[in-house]
């Protein structure tokens, strides 16, 4: 097989599992690159796609996690000038000129389904239609594989010999209860707060390679003892099914920092997602799609679709949750944890006590609790210190902390640690993209951004 985007080589190890071999791999970022030498030493490593002229001979699986953002270029163009749109369709290059590979394997975020209003997957399905490919794709959630991590992924199967169908869609169990969350540790954003919270009952939400400030940071878990914890690197390994340490070999290449690491993991594919695939591929089941609905013009696309020969798309019934494989807790990959900081807890309760959300009862009480056993509101203390040196009075200073959304994503990060955070700004494909989760968004805290600049100047001033 040949990896194409491979980044850390999520899709490339679980197929690994199943007697697939890996004859090239591509990948641009040098951080992934440092891993994939370590992990893969004995697999040639390219760099850039566009400058790979044709894939090894003998390639029988092509497995291409592509950047997301090319995708809403070519939502853009497709289907009208037919011009190349993104790296995407490198893959399809690739794969005219070889004339071969049986199988070709894409992942990306569900929000793909909504790209361009459809024309990205349009433009995705013609181009393999036209290549000869029937193809196949499905939502896939993470915990299905037993990762107590909620994360939605796009896998598409094609195949110009095979049907995908019996590959992807061979495994249906549906959606499994996920308990009380009185019972579990429970994740959630600690960037968000006002407008989505990402709540997941033990499981974190998805591990994101970025956010719109290009700053990878952990999500936060309540734990059962009331405490607010961020998951550490290793942790976050494992909850995407790397073994600890995957990405170490990262730092320490000349201008790679540490925090990278977590936006090579939030990119990454789950390991386990790719060996179902690769178990899959070697034990396909017939798939009866006799009563699967054609999709009509207009129609969104739906979690799950396949199209044969005749090149219709038709809507296949089945869920996010091929399998239920045992259920590994989140409480098992808590083994890192650092305490949510008091800047960022502060400013995370400044935003939930604004927010529309409904959030469960008592939890607002817990992120108070957690936030004076962290020493309080750093920057009320700044404030009241500073009012309490000047003729400021001190309930003006107060309600300026408390009515703004005091803070924006990077002023609370600076409590955190700075090995865990990435200012590089680079662009992520996950950036804001995801259909389930928000992302955080410091556009929607401009309201916040003023406050907390009143709040601070008029502390400064007096
Ligand atoms: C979504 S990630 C793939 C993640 C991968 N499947 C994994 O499990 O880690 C997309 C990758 O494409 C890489 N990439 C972007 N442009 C590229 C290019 N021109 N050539 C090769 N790789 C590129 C990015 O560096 C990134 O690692």
């Amino acid at each position: 097989m040949t990896g194409l985007f491979a980044g850390i080589g999520g899709l490339e190890l679980g197929l690994h599992e199943h007697g697939w071999e890996t004859e090239l791999l591509c990948e641009i970022d040098t951080g992934a690159q440092a891993v994939l030498r370590a992990r893969f030493p004995d697999t040639p490593l390219t760099s850039d796609v566009t400058k790979l002229r044709s894939l090894p001979a003998d390639t029988e699986l092509v497995a291409a996690g592509f950047p997301c953002q090319d995708l809403s270029q070519a939502g853009a163009t497709a289907g009208i000038t037919g011009a190349r749109s993104g790296l995407v369709d490198e893959v399809f290059r690739l794969v005219t000129r070889r004339k071969g590979p049986r199988w070709l394997l894409l992942e990306n975020v569900p929000f793909m389904l909504q790209l361009g209003r459809g024309a990205a997957m349009r433009h995705v399905t013609t181009a393999l239609e036209d290549l000869g490919y029937r193809w196949a794709y499905r939502v896939v959630d993470a915990r299905s594989f037993g990762l107590p991590q909620r994360r939605l992924r796009v896998l598409m199967l094609a195949s110009r010999t095979e049907d995908p169908r019996e590959v992807l869609f061979a495994d249906d169990a549906g959606p499994l209860e996920m308990g009380a969350s009185t019972e579990h540790p429970c994740g959630f954003y600690w960037t968000e707060g006002l407008r989505g919270l990402g709540w997941a009952v033990d499981a974190v939400p998805t591990l994101k390679g970025g956010s719109s400030l290009g700053i990878a940071s952990p999500p936060a878990v309540r734990t059962l003892a009331g405490e607010l914890v961020t998951p550490g690197i290793t942790d976050a390994e494992r909850l995407q099914g790397f073994d600890p340490d995957w990405t170490l070999p990262a730092v320490g290449i000349p201008g790679v920092r540490a925090g990278h690491r977590w936006k090579l993991v939030g990119n990454a594919v789950s390991v386990r997602m790719s060996t179902w695939v690769g178990h899959r591929l070697d034990n396909r089941l017939p798939y009866d799609g006799a009563s699967d609905t054609p999709l009509q013009p207009g129609d969104a696309w739906p979690m799950a679709a396949w199209s044969g020969p005749d090149r219709v798309a038709h809507k296949a019934a089945v869920s996010t949750w091929p399998l239920h494989a045992p259920y590994e807790h989140l409480n098992g990959f808590l083994d890192d944890t650092k305490l949510l900081s008091a800047r960022a807890t502060a400013g995370f309760l400044s935003r939930a006590r604004q927010a529309k959300l409904r959030f469960e009862p008592g939890f607002l009480d817990i992120v108070a609790a957690h936030l004076d056993r962290m020493g309080g509101d750093p920057k009320r203390l700044t404030l009241a210190a500073a009012a309490k040196a000047s003729p400021l009075d001190p309930a003006d200073s107060m309600e300026l902390v408390e009515g703004g959304t005091v803070d924006l994503q990077a002023e609370d990060l600076r409590g955190q640690d700075p090995r865990e955070l990435d200012p590089a700004g680079s662009i992520d494909r996950h950036t804001g993209t995801e259909s389930q989760e928000p992302a955080a968004g410091v556009g929607r805290q401009r309201q916040g951004r003023t406050a907390s600049a009143v709040g601070r100047s008029k502390g400064r001033a007096a």
